[in-house]
């Protein structure tokens, strides 16, 4: 396994081989395992696999949150090695930012409501970095969690609005045995709070189980669940959507998401179901 921290060293990236990235920003747990491994399935000899940890500042709308973001590379070098990476892509800000850019890639749609509404500039940070880290690596197929379903929608629409030759790999969100969606946040909370936590998951499933057909209605559901633990976790958002356009939809008479975002002490979590309409 190779770690490469400049741009200039990845011209060592051979023409002829497919290019698979699964972008991250470190601080690796059990759901990246899963991106990489599906990473791995395309894997044959002709293939690079690319592993990019950068913690992007300009995604981040507080300063405190980009501070207390988990950093543990030892660790993340460590899975990367057990999954059979190739290359881990970990720039410095100055690599990445020699300047303050003057040019951001934004997204005017999907990305503005659920956690568009509540961390302005945030998807404007990941459509930047990802924008470069497609233009500096090329891959051929980019790894991206269902878990960040809105990244994940927005970074499709990116890559067909952008003529970008990537196909673009979805994979399921890995749960802790109690639900709790895996995430690098979980790190932040206590073993109570993770606990307490499981009420998300739970909310959410009940949504996605419910006979109803008025978003309203399955919503108020969600919420007095997850009130059950309203001393420990306060509601950010809880919200229906159209699963193609993200836009908050009043009947469920097509695809649908039902999307959760909540504080847990002073961590942010954020969770998603499909909902399927037959
Ligand atoms: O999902 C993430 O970890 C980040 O938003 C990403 C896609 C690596 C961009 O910084």
């Amino acid at each position: 396994m190779q770690v490469i921290r400049t741009i200039k060293e990845l011209s060592v990236l051979e023409k002829s081989k497919t290019v698979v990235l699964v972008p991250t920003m470190g601080a690796l747990h059990e759901g990246h395992r899963k991106l990489i491994q599906e990473g791995s399935t395309l894997k044959t000899d002709n293939v690079t696999l690319i592993v990019s940890i950068y913690i992007n500042p300009i995604q981040f709308n507080d300063a405190v949150d980009l501070e207390k973001y988990p950093r543990t590379i030892d660790e993340d070098y460590k899975m990367c090695e057990e999954e059979g990476v190739d290359i881990i892509f970990m720039p410095s800000d100055s690599e990445m930012y020699p300047s303050r850019p003057l040019v951001n890639v934004t997204e005017t749609s999907l990305s503005k409501g659920l956690c568009g509404s509540k961390r302005p500039g945030h998807f404007d940070g990941v459509c930047t970095v990802v924008t470069k880290l497609f233009n500096l690596i090329k891959p051929n197929y980019a790894v991206f969690g269902k878990k960040d379903y809105q990244q994940l929608s927005v970074i499709r629409q990116l890559v067909k609005d952008l003529n970008y030759d990537i196909k673009i790999v979805a994979v399921d969100t890995q749960r802790e045995v109690n639900g709790l969606a895996i995430s690098s946040r979980n790190q932040q909370l206590t073993t109570k709070e993770k606990e307490k936590s499981a009420v998300i998951y739970k909310a959410l499933n009940a949504m996605a189980k419910s006979s109803r057909t008025v978003s309203s209605e399955i919503i108020d559901l969600g919420k007095s669940i997850l009130e059950e633990e309203s001393k420990c976790i306060h509601i950010d958002y809880i919200e229906i959507v159209d699963r193609t356009n993200l836009n908050k939809l009043e009947i469920i008479d097509r695809p649908a998401l039902a999307a959760i975002a909540v504080k847990v002490g002073k961590t942010r979590l954020i969770d998603n179901i499909e909902i399927d309409f037959e």
